[in-house]
């Protein structure tokens, strides 16, 4: 089934809680009729746009074009061989949704991304990630259609480009195609990834945690650090973390002992925290006009009431410029700004 709207207010569709209006939104809850949809209303020359949750996206202007909205949310289990099951779920599911359905089928590999807001469509665009663990260790494939020629193609995981909140669907794919499902593969045997120091501290004292406390145990550090957007505005982490040259990374670290930084896989990369940087600036806290950098995570923009998206951009742009002339680092946006 596929429902139209016009000239549509965006206000609660984005995380931000920013208003915009949408020229069309086309909400769709299966393949079969988004591509009978799209081959009687071709959206021809009009910017065409998914919008998942709404969890990732800074609306700085209202959205000229067309913007399609997944709202299937199936899961189930397609396949179970003696190592791995593997799992359908539809787009529109939210992200927290299918964490919890795994838990519940007794299945390993989803409990360190437990409460990333979100749908399953949009983890793959960007893939998300926390707690030492991304969507792209889960994922066999992805399902989608391509807006031009209406075809359905599966993409296997390992040729989605994946990387560090980045993907092909942010790349060459972006503006072509639409998720539409993603099939992931999981594991009954359990395998706790604890590395994180937080998470192993939250579950030291419990043995061999189960799947339920390594979810529980996310969830309390994610709601003691990160807000909630119902009740403030924000889109996670606002920036990436920087990836600098190892020589940078050491003549910084001369200068603040305290500067944590973290090893990639390239020996002459350093991921430094954006969020670090940041406060060490003096922004952690602050606020202007109704932009503000969330007090107990630096990494994080809110909207303290009534910001527009041009209140946001400014003061990223102020905290970027700022990063850059007391550490010489470019920081970056890791939202998608429409
Ligand atoms: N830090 C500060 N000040 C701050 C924030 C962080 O000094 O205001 C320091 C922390 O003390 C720590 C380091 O920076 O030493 C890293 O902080 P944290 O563990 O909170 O993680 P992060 O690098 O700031 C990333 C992800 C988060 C994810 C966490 C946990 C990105 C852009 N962000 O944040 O993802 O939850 O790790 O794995 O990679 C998101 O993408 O929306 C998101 C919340």
């Amino acid at each position: 089934m596929v429902q139209e709207f016009f000239n549509i207010s965006l206000r609660d569709r984005n995380s931000f809680g920013i208003e915009a209006r949408a020229a069309q939104l086309v909400e769709f809850d299966d393949t079969e009729s988004l591509r009978d949809y799209l081959n009687t209303h071709p959206t021809g020359n009009r910017r065409t746009e998914v919008i998942g949750g709404g969890n990732n996206i800074l609306f700085t202007r209202d959205f000229d074009g067309v913007l399609l909205h997944p709202v299937g949310r199936a899961f189930r289990i397609t396949g179970e061989t003696a190592d791995a099951v593997t799992v359908h779920a539809e787009a529109g599911l939210p992200w927290d949704d299918f964490v919890r359905s795994c838990a519940g089928h007794g299945l390993w590999g989803a409990e360190n991304l437990t409460a990333i807001p979100g749908t399953v469509g949009a983890a793959p665009v960007q893939n998300i990630g926390a707690y030492g663990a991304e969507a792209a260790d889960i994922i066999e494939s992805v399902e989608t259609l391509d807006l031009h020629t209406l075809k359905q193609t599966v993409i296997a995981g390992c040729h989605c480009s994946f990387g560090y909140r980045d993907s092909i669907f942010k790349g060459v794919l972006k503006g072509r195609v639409v998720i539409t499902g993603v099939n992931f593969r999981l594991s009954r045997h359990p395998r706790p990834n604890l590395g994180y120091g937080a998470l192993a501290q939250e579950t030291a004292a419990l043995g061999d945690p189960t799947l339920e406390h390594i979810s529980e145990a996310v969830r309390r550090i994610r709601s003691s650090k990160l807000p909630d957007p119902a009740t403030l505005g924000n889109a996670g982490s606002f920036f990436k973390n920087p990836l600098v040259a190892r020589a940078t990374a050491e003549a910084l670290q001369r200068d603040y002992p305290d500067m944590p930084s973290y090893a990639t896989d390239s020996p002459d990369l350093i991921k430094i925290p954006a969020g670090w940087l940041i406060e060490k600036a003096g922004w952690k806290g602050t606020t202007r006009n109704r932009a503000g950098v969330y007090e107990h995570q630096a990494l994080i923009l809110v909207n303290r009431g009534g910001a527009t998206g041009a209140d946001i951009i400014a003061l990223a742009e102020a905290v970027i410029a700022d990063v850059r002339a007391k550490f010489g680092i470019e920081i970056s946006p890791e939202v998608n700004i429409w």
